[in-house]
């Protein structure tokens, strides 16, 4: 089957193969299995179907410029991975298993990686409590598997500048709870408020925090950043809000590059009044944000306009996912040369 890469959205697409491996609670984790991609067989008793037990992770396996496979700082979605894990009550998956069970994935699906620049290949690292369980109590069995979809761009348009509308009705996350863990009960409660705005023209919805309302913490499934006289600025982590690998990088490039960063409270009003704005992650990469509007107030960036420390924070990380650049701080996981 011929693939359009250039018509590729953020959408599931079926590949080859697929890892499982199964593990009873108390074991350790061991050797899994490359299988057909395909449906598998669970309990309608399970602890993820009845009361949320998984957590996911998100990678791109890209093909540089030079040819090559490459993941960006995988080693770092391991740690995070294993961080929700505990934070879940799940075994952790260690790092060498995670790291041999998304490469293998890869490999297998090697005629899935799109050309150099026309999209990625999305890997879906994901740990569930699949085991039968009546009571509120982690499963009696774990299931690790990855599978990977070929992907474009997140949001429709790419490159070009997203409007955003500020939420007053609903919250991501509360302190203590599981924001800063790729938890999948985070993720439909913002379904319907996200659809809302996308039926009104907005990309996505900018959430606030929980317990004063009035700062920014993250753009759906995506970190915020603003620019104001040239300083960068990010919501600090306080535990709500995701680290995102993409965030951490865009930090050091920037203080690479020479710019100061704040990360601290971000007030939505400073945001409104900032000179460039863009949210990040492994899926967004860096998209830049043109329009925000919160209750009757609106704000334009760039006169719709990508601005400028964006589109240089954007290249910077590009050139060096993709080879272009000196990979000075050792981010880049080849795959296969
Ligand atoms: N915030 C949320 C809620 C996310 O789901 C993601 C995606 O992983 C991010 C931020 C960005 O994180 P990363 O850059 O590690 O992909
Ligand atoms: C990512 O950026 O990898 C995400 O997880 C975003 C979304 C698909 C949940």
């Amino acid at each position: 089957m011929e693939i359009d890469w250039d018509s590729l959205t953020f959408s599931f697409t079926a590949t080859d193969v697929m890892y499982r491996q199964v593990i009873p609670a108390g074991s350790e984790w061991g050797e899994g299995d490359l299988l057909p991609f395909g449906d598998i067989s669970i309990s309608p008793a399970a602890g993820v179907l009845n009361y949320g037990q998984g957590i996911f992770e998100g990678m791109k396996a890209q093909r540089a410029d030079d040819g090559s496979i490459v993941l960006f700082r995988p080693k770092q979605n391991s740690a995070r991975f294993a961080i929700g894990a505990e934070r879940l009550g799940m075994p952790p998956v260690p790092e060498k298993i995670f790291i041999d069970a998304i490469e293998s994935v890869i490999r297998e699906n090697e005629r899935w990686i799109p050309p150099t620049g026309r999209g990625a290949l999305y890997v879906r690292p994901v740990l569930w409590g699949s085991g039968a369980i009546l009571g509120v109590a982690p499963a009696p069995e774990f299931t690790f598997m990855v599978f990977v979809c070929p992907v474009g761009p997140y949001f429709k348009g790419g490159m070009s500048p997203i409007s955003l509308r500020v939420s007053d009705e609903f919250h991501r996350a509360a302190p203590g709870g599981s924001g800063g863990v790729k938890a999948i009960g985070n993720y439909a409660p913002g379904m319907m408020p996200s659809k809302m705005a996308k039926k009104e023209g907005y990309a996505e919805i900018i959430y606030l925090d929980a317990v004063e309302h009035r700062y920014v913490e993250e753009v759906g499934a995506a970190n915020f950043f603003c620019v104001k006289d040239q300083v960068l600025y990010t919501p600090e982590l306080t535990g709500t809000i995701l680290p995102g690998i993409t965030r951490d990088s865009i930090v050091q490039l920037a203080r690479d590059s020479g710019y100061t960063v704040h990360e601290e409270k971000v007030d939505v009003e400073f945001a409104m009044q900032a000179d460039e704005a863009f949210c990040a992650g492994t899926a967004a990469v860096i998209s830049p944000i043109g329009r925000i509007e919160h209750g009757d107030k609106v704000t334009e960036y760039c006169d719709g306009e990508v601005g400028e420390i964006t589109h240089q924070l954007y290249h910077s990380l590009l050139d060096i996912q993709l080879r272009r650049a000196e990979d000075k701080h050792d981010w880049i996981h080849v795959v296969k040369e």
